[in-house]
């Protein structure tokens, strides 16, 4: 594509103009898969982008961050810790970067506007009755005409994507065509695993060196000095480490990611319980690793809790999002004949060492689909899906988001205000309670919930199904699924840890 192409049409990847018009990419996807927008390299004009989308640029501006702001508030993860606003020095380098593309672009119109004005005048000029030459002059006409009463739209949708291209970096990682958004003064890494990306690292402090990757294009800044020596060879072709460094620019990186979970090593970590909380005999456990020793894994994922010793060992569901790799939660049943439950319950307290040994397990997001997602709990099988469904809404990316959280009764929803929250935030995510006694694991008892599962749902084949339950509870939606032409690989289930 020509630069002054370029220019007077500004090209965004799928995300940046998802973004700009408060969608979600899979939304675009579909449409550009029905022929309704056209893509150049896999990349939309502003131009397609607000032919398809007319009304976006009435809008006021809060819709540009529409998903940002409802992901963050709802599950109350503000990771913006004051750093929100860029630097200075990345402020000026993009207000600089901004400004010389302005006086560009203004230049290539201005011209352009001079070749039209000639172009009309001299038309003008020729004396000719040929019809399809008056018809060339009315379409020149109309079609000025035309692009001056667009002018305003197209006005308001570029001030929003100059808006955001001030406040964040558009990253793409190479060679997955991963892409997200760094904002303020966060590290390309913190952006990146914001963002549900599975990017290899380990220290997150610049000691290990897993978190190398090579700058293809683009400006970074190093935020953090490191202790782990780059040779001269590689920082010669641009290599770098994401923990330390943030984007000035647009850039292109090329990397490592985790493709699946046996890309992540077992890990071995001592963390601090830094919070339990009870709630309908549920603990909540919040632990902290350390700054330097992080965990890294797939959210759905299980690990093993206790060292047998002091504390009595047992396997677990992580609850929480692999995005918030330092603050680790847990949620434990009360039951008594577990020695593990028993205590949580009577002796851990906040401050106490515990051993974490893991990531293990296989119940995690298809993240190459494009289904919308169904989740379905059985009571503390709420930990995994929890964990699931914070990533899926950190990755942005599904249209629809269903959780069915099934409970003997309804005060045993322990997260319900939690879940409510999600709904509220939300647009695309829809919370269902069901309340039904599984307990006996007799399946005569299971139909309630599958009924509501089919009365809401109309088509099933449509969906990726997690379930995380009994054993019994997985098997029953499995039937269901079946006899509804959803195909086993649509469906996954993870049976209750501890119960
Ligand atoms: S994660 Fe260890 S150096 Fe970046």
């Amino acid at each position: 594509m020509k630069k002054s192409q370029r220019i007077i049409n500004r090209y965004l990847s799928l995300s940046q103009a998802a973004r700009l018009v408060g969608i979600k990419r899979r939304t675009l996807q579909k449409r550009i898969q029905d022929g309704d927008i056209l893509t150049f390299e896999g990349m939309v004009s502003l131009e397609e982008l607000l032919k398809a989308y007319p009304q976006t640029e009435i809008e006021d501006n809060t819709m540009i961050e529409h998903s940002q702001h409802i992901k963050h508030a709802a599950y109350n993860k503000l990771l913006r810790d004051g750093n929100s606003v860029p630097d200075t020095d990345v402020l000026s380098t993009r207000v600089t970067a901004l400004c010389q593309e302005l006086s560009e672009t203004r230049s290539v119109a201005k011209k352009y506007v001079e070749i039209v004005e000639q172009l009309a005048q001299r038309l003008a000029k020729i004396k000719t009755s040929e019809p399809e030459f008056d018809a060339l002059k009315l379409w020149l006409k109309q079609a000025t005409e035309a692009q001056r009463s667009d002018a305003q739209a197209s006005a308001q949708l570029l001030a929003n994507d100059t808006l955001l291209r001030l406040m964040t970096a558009h990253v793409r990682i190479l060679p997955s065509g991963h892409d997200f958004f760094v904002e303020g003064t966060s590290s390309l890494l913190e952006a990146g695993l914001r963002a549900g990306l599975a990017l290899n690292y380990a220290c997150s402090n610049g000691n290990c060196g897993k978190c190398k990757a090579r700058l293809i294009s683009g400006d970074i800044k190093q935020t953090q000095t490191h202790d782990f020596m780059l040779s001269d060879e590689q920082k010669a072709t641009g290599e770098f480490l994401m923990c330390c460094n943030a984007a000035i620019s647009d850039v292109v990186l090329e990397t490592v990611e985790a493709s699946n979970t046996r890309d992540i090593p077992e890990q071995q970590i001592s963390a601090k319980v830094k919070k339990i909380e009870f709630r309908s005999n549920v603990a909540l456990l919040h632990l902290k690793t350390p700054r330097t020793k992080r965990l890294r894994f797939f959210a759905g994922q299980y690990v093993t809790l206790g060292d047998g010793q002091t504390i009595p060992s047992t396997e677990l569901s992580i609850s929480s999002c692999p995005c918030d790799d330092m603050n680790l939660h847990f949620q434990i049943p009360g039951i008594e004949h577990n020695a593990f439950a028993q205590h949580v319950f009577q002796s851990l307290k906040p401050g106490d060492a515990i051993d974490i040994v893991g990531p293990r397990g296989e119940f995690v997001l298809d993240e190459n689909s494009v289904r919308s997602l169904v989740f379905i709990a059985w009571h503390t099988g709420f930990a995994p899906i929890k964990s699931l469904i914070e990533h899926a809404m950190a990755l942005d990316d599904a249209e629809h988001i269903h959780l069915f959280w099934i409970t003997a009764k309804p005060s045993d929803r322990y997260m319900d205000n939690l879940c409510r929250a999600w709904q509220d935030a939300l647009d695309n995510f829809h919370y269902h309670t069901i309340d039904a006694d599984l307990l006996s694991d007799d399946t005569e008892t299971h139909q309630p919930v599958l009924d509501t599962i089919c009365d809401t749902l109309e088509h099933l084949a449509d969906y990726d199904f997690y379930i995380a339950g009994r054993e019994t509870l997985i098997s029953s939606c499995a039937n269901m699924a079946q006899q509804r032409g959803v195909p086993n690989t649509q469906l996954i289930g993870d049976t209750i840890k501890h119960e």
